[in-house]
């Protein structure tokens, strides 16, 4: 019986949420989506798979929906997903639920998983943050339970008309108002130390001729502007003070920036960056 659980995090939340599930699940093996990102489609050979994303703008990253979409989970009888967000998970387990359907499976067990905020505009107030941090550990030995004995929780994931609307509201309002497609740093502040290039999932940030250039594959993980170690990264209009940026607690940019099998010990990389 094995059990694959594949997650992406930009700021940890997911991350942790995933290891948590992973070490108390028997044989369950905690591994970046990003190794299915890509033209080709993979076979995954797993009784069981679980995804562990982050909600942005009410629904899943479109970079999950492609990976879901592409990769052949047909080997799998059981599909689980924890979605961690902010506050408003809109329609993302009904996204995950769909894709699965048109492959002609389902998912069996989702659950949603309030954390802190990263995406800057919202930022979750200390006493909340320490509140989740707590619930968590029970949360996801629910979680696990359901999954070793293999549980639906009995529940459609039912399709919200409004978050679906929200969604584009909010996704027009990021690049229109807030324009966060116009990356730049704050020259004064960056140290070049190259911490931005290492966190991006996707290789999308570069240091060219001593400036840092963001390329065109931007998935919005807001791992660069959030890790950023001299709040020196700017998203047009979003300029983070030191006290807006969001790193998840207990979770350092040496596991962000690990992109091997969650169960391999991170040996070479530096794990007092933060
Ligand atoms: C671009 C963007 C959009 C987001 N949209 C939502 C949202 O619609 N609802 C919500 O509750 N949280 C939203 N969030 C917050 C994240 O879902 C939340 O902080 C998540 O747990 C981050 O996971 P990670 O630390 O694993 O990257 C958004 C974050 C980003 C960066």
């Amino acid at each position: 019986m094995s059990v694959k659980m594949f997650y992406f995090s930009g700021t940890g939340n997911s991350l942790l949420l995933g290891r948590r599930i992973r070490d108390q699940i028997n044989g369950a093996e905690l591994l970046p989506a990003v190794s299915l990102y890509g033209s080709m489609s993979k076979r995954i050979e797993a009784d069981a798979v679980g995804f562990i994303f982050p909600v942005y703008s009410l629904d899943i990253p479109d970079f999950v929906k492609d990976i879901i979409e592409k990769n052949d989970f047909s080997c799998a009888g059981y599909f689980f997903a924890a979605v961690t967000c902010g506050g408003d998970p809109g329609n993302a387990l009904n996204s995950i639920d769909r894709i699965l359907r048109k492959k002609g499976k389902k998912l069996n067990y989702g659950v949603e998983v309030k954390m802190g905020d990263n995406s800057i505009v919202y930022v979750t107030q200390q006493e909340m943050l320490e509140q989740r941090l707590k619930k968590l550990e029970d949360i996801s030995a629910e979680i696990a339970a359901k999954v070793n004995k293999r549980e639906t929780n009995g529940q459609e994931y039912g399709f919200k008309a409004i978050s679906a609307i929200m969604k584009h509201v909010i996704n027009i309002a990021l690049s229109v108002y807030f324009e966060i497609d116009r990356k730049s740093v704050i020259k004064e502040k960056c140290s070049l130390c190259g911490l931005c290039v290492k966190v991006c999932p996707v290789e999308n940030v570069k240091l060219v001729g001593g400036n840092v250039k963001w390329g065109n594959t931007c998935k919005r993980c807001y791992a660069c502007i959030n890790w950023c170690p001299q709040s020196a990264i700017r998203f047009g209009r979003i300029e983070p003070a030191k006290k807006q940026q969001y790193r998840c607690q207990g979770i350092c940019a040496a596991d962000i920036i690990y992109k091997g099998d969650e169960g391999q010990t991170i040996n070479n990389l530096d794990n007092d960056v933060r």
